[in-house]
């Protein structure tokens, strides 16, 4: 007979499994989730519901601009959700229209559209391009190898990765994949149909690789001259990541031709809203009002609620003078972890990205890495990594991402070199 093992009274159960209960009897088991649920933070620290503190490098997928709890976000808040917190996009309001002038300023001349998402942003210049091609029937859109644009049906499609689109199939159809930092491939692959080429300047889960000045320029030209719209991914890599607002302007900095490059679509997320859910695209002049009336929309975007967060996280960027402190500790943190590159190459084979926005690249089949084996080695060393205290993201099987608060200071930096050293040094032993 089986034996009956009454669960023990909830109080005295570790809270951990509580929540992981939850989740498995109720949750779509659609994400691989790490061993830790987190109840509370601070900063760039996070509280597991165990109360042990980790240091966060992953800033939530790169979505916590201004870290967890930050007081003017708090504010913020409350005080536009004593105001008005929804009206739909049938009636005007301020936060909306300010926003969008932000942005403009920011990128340059051009036009605003709210999502609430990086994947409906990118479905939104999905759609502005279509738009832009339907009359001579071209409607085929470019993207590039390990690229990542979204999970919706047309980002699976969009999305330069087999794994997204694994039995999903048949896809939308109109998208291809060419190598990136590639301009013959992507010239070589060009139809008559081709209508848009989609990049991210910084591909971000494919592994963090920044897209050189050579490929910007080329690829402008190359749409200049093939009447085709150069989209941008900008939801992870944008945002002052880099150490400039957008990832092309870090890229193309002091370089001839640079100061004048603009894409013709721009998509933005996760630190556009610094945790609240928020998306956008910004439109070149030119076709910035290919959209009228009618033709595109989303209940929720661009909510006076959503609108006042962005701005305030943009105003604190701005004053806290955060743009510099991206590129300053984040460039001292790829040099010191080149550093660890050099002393445990059997660990660290390369370290790549701008700003807050790196890529830890792991040796192949490091030696005795601890975990289960059936685990890519990018989580394995996550899950060593969350047991000393530190948060960082996988990116694909064999690269660890960094991708912290704007605000993150330089001790904290330091605490994470030192948590991920000790991991490292272990695994290295
Ligand atoms: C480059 C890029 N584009 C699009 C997306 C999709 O954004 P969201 O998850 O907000 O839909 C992501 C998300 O990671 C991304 O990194």
């Amino acid at each position: 007979m089986k034996d009956i093992v009454l669960a023990p009274p909830a109080m005295v159960r570790n809270q951990f499994e509580t929540i992981r209960e939850l989740f498995s009897k109720n949750v779509v088991p659609s994400y691989g989730r790490f061993d830790l649920a987190l109840s509370h933070g601070s900063g760039s620290y996070l509280y597991d519901v165990n109360g042990r503190r980790y240091l966060d490098l992953g800033g939530g997928i790169a979505v916590c601009a201004l870290g967890h709890a930050h007081p003017a976000i708090t504010e913020a808040l409350i005080e536009q959700s004593k105001k008005l917190v929804h009206i739909s996009n049938l009636y005007y309001q301020e936060p909306q229209g300010r926003l969008a002038q932000a942005l403009v300023k920011l990128i340059g001349p051009g036009k605003c559209f709210f999502s609430n998402s990086g994947g409906e942003a990118n479905e939104g210049l999905f759609k502005l391009a279509r738009k832009f091609g339907h009359e001579e029937g071209r409607f085929e859109i470019l993207t590039t190898i390990n690229s990542f644009h979204g999970r919706t049906l047309a980002g699976i499609a969009a999305t330069g990765q087999d794994k997204v689109k694994k039995d999903f199939e048949p896809m939308t159809p109109g998208f291809r994949h060419v190598p990136y930092n590639n301009l013959e491939a992507m010239r070589a692959a060009l139809s008559p149909a081709t209508v848009a080429i989609m990049i991210e300047g910084i591909q971000g889960e494919g592994g963090v690789t920044p897209a050189t000045p050579e490929y910007l320029l080329g690829l402008r030209e190359l749409c200049n001259e093939k009447k085709l719209l150069f989209l941008m991914d900008s939801v992870q890599c944008g945002h002052f990541r880099s150490g400039q607002f957008q990832s092309f302007q870090r890229i193309l900095e002091g370089v001839p031709g640079g100061e004048s490059f603009l894409p013709d679509g721009v998509s933005m997320a996760k630190s556009l809203g610094g945790g609240f859910p928020m998306g956008a695209f910004w439109a070149r002049a030119p076709y910035a009002d290919l959209l009228g009336a009618g033709t595109h929309g989303t209940t929720y975007g661009g909510s006076p609620l959503a609108c006042t967060v962005a701005l305030k996280v943009l105003e604190v960027i701005e004053n806290e003078k955060l743009a510099d402190n991206a590129r300053q500790t984040g460039e001292f943190l790829k040099s010191r972890l080149l550093q660890l590159s050099q002393k445990y190459p059997r660990v660290i084979q390369n370290v790549r990205g701008l700003g807050m926005m790196l890529g830890v690249e792991l040796a192949a089949n490091i030696p005795n890495l601890p975990g289960d084996p059936s685990k890519t080695q990018a989580a394995r060393m996550t899950n060593l990594l969350h047991t000393a205290g530190l948060l960082v993201i996988p990116a694909g099987a064999n690269v660890l991402r960094l991708l912290p608060a704007l605000n993150l200071t330089r001790g904290e930096a330091e605490e994470g070199l030192k948590l991920i050293e000790s991991v490292v040094a272990n695994v290295a032993a």
